[in-house]
């Protein structure tokens, strides 16, 4: 008798295996048009219909994916997308990219994930292949995902397959695209992970295999946990070396001419976007579970967490300097995106640097080609021009975010910059100020 494992192998190998996503976002829509690009026939699956409609549309609303590739596939009928999720149990493959966010305490908010494994239980089948490929702790898919998806009788390993597989897309990276990037996958068992193996080897040039779903979920979280504590690093060194009148971009750029033994991070207004301020929290949530402190990761949220303040301080120094207070001073944001040339405003800094900035007194605008309107706690702003911004006058510019569309030679001429990225390298003017 053919075993499910096989099966499956058998139609991901002749691209007969239908694949159903769940959650198109950064992640989910670029997967799925990878999928349905290399053949597959791909049902994508949002509780957002506005999403559901622009994709059916051909209409991509992800800067990664041109809308040519998405509107391709989907007028060769290879890509569509539903709220229906009791479609599910048409599928072959189900693969869930929902947001996995911290609650207000900093607890891990698996709600999304439960719904959606709810869901996938739901219409669960003999021979299916369930993927978990949201940023989560270790233990989820063994803890949370399998007790649901069993709640119907079916077991992992024995009548459906089971696996874990981080994203790890960078939003903006022209470099590295969900197609160059290896994807590790660790299975509930051998089958699963071979299973889900081939499958991504179908769509991503190289498949890194792990012993389990846990290696696969810390794998990840090493990964992000790595960035915030490096950036926790090199802020701190930003602010130790204001003090010590030392230009931290200079040591870098130096720095990072040691061909081994040393990986350029660079300080900023602070951590942003659904990872970096997130992930870690959630593997030091689970440790501590196990009665473990992470310390390195507290830290880091902290020195990290403060950099909006700093930069708030450091505009209210450079107004000082031209003897103006911050109260009532206009003050001009370059970028609220929380990176340069994306349109993602999750957990930006420059949300708290305009919240600080208000608190004190200053009147905000902002310019971000990428964000058309703010809307966040008591805060609703649009982008202006900046030739607008220009004509009604500011007295600070502060470079949030170094988008590739700003006119920095412009920028530069202003009579007072407070530059939080770095990006005037090279201009040294009385009236620019670097973090
Ligand atoms: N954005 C990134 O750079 C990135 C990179 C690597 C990993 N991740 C991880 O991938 C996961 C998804 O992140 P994202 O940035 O794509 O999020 P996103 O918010 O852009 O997309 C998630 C989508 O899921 C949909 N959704 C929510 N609940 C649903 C449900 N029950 N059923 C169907 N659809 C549902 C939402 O409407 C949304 O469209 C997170 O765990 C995140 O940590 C994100």
């Amino acid at each position: 008798m053919t075993t499910p494992a096989a099966a499956l192998l058998e139609r991901i190998r002749t691209t007969q295996a239908r694949i159903g996503i769940i959650g198109l976002g950064y992640v989910g829509l670029p997967l799925a048009v990878e999928f349905a690009r290399a053949g597959f026939d791909v049902t994508g699956f949002d509780v957002d219909e506005s999403k559901n409609v622009q994709i059916n549309a051909g209409q991509s609303y992800i800067p990664d994916v041109p809308t040519a590739e998405l509107a391709e596939v989907v007028h060769a009928g290879r890509l569509r997308a539903t709220s229906d999720m009791a479609r599910l149990a048409e599928m072959d493959v189900v693969d869930i990219c929902v947001p996995t966010p911290l609650r207000k305490t900093k607890d891990p908010d698996l709600s999304y994930v439960v719904k959606a494994v709810e869901a996938a239980a739901k219409g669960l089948r003999r021979g299916q292949l369930v993927i978990l490929e949201s940023t989560t702790y270790p233990g989820t898919t063994d803890e949370v995902v399998q007790p649901l998806l069993e709640e119907g009788g079916l077991k992992a390993g024995v009548d459906f397959l089971l696996a874990f597989s981080p994203e790890r897309v960078d939003p903006g990276n022209a470099q590295y695209t969900t197609r160059q990037i290896p994807k590790v996958v660790g299975g509930h068992g051998p089958d699963s992970t071979e299973v889900a193996c081939a499958l991504y080897g179908r769509v991503v040039a190289s498949v890194v295999p792990v012993s389990s779903t846990r290696v696969a979920e810390m794998v990840k979280l090493l990964e992000n946990t790595f960035r915030a504590v490096n950036i926790g690093l090199v802020n701190e060194i930003a602010l130790m070396s204001n003090k010590m009148d030392i230009n931290v971009w200079e040591v870098i750029d130096a720095a990072k001419t040691k061909p081994f033994g040393f990986m350029p991070f660079y300080p900023g207004p602070g951590l942003g976007g659904h990872c970096i301020p997130i992930d870690p929290f959630y593997l030091s949530w689970k440790a501590r579970q196990s009665g473990f402190e992470c310390r390195f990761i507290e830290l880091a949220g902290q020195v990290n967490g403060s950099m909006p303040e700093y930069v708030v301080q450091r505009v209210a120094d450079a107004l000082n300097s031209v003897k103006k207070p911050i109260n009532g001073s206009r003050v001009h944001l370059f970028g609220v995106a929380y990176k340069r040339d994306v349109n993602d405003m999750r957990e930006s800094p420059a949300l708290d640097v305009i919240e600080l900035l208000v608190r004190r007194g200053a009147v905000v605008s902002y310019t971000d080609p990428w964000i058309p309107h703010v809307d966040e706690g008591h805060h609703r702003l649009s982008s202006v021009e900046f030739d607008q911004a220009l004509a009604e006058g500011f007295d600070c510019a502060v470079i949030t975010t170094d988008h590739v569309a700003f006119d920095y030679a412009r920028i530069a001429q202003l009579p007072l910059v407070v530059d939080t990225r770095n990006a005037l390298k090279g201009v040294s003017q009385p009236n620019i100020v670097r973090l």
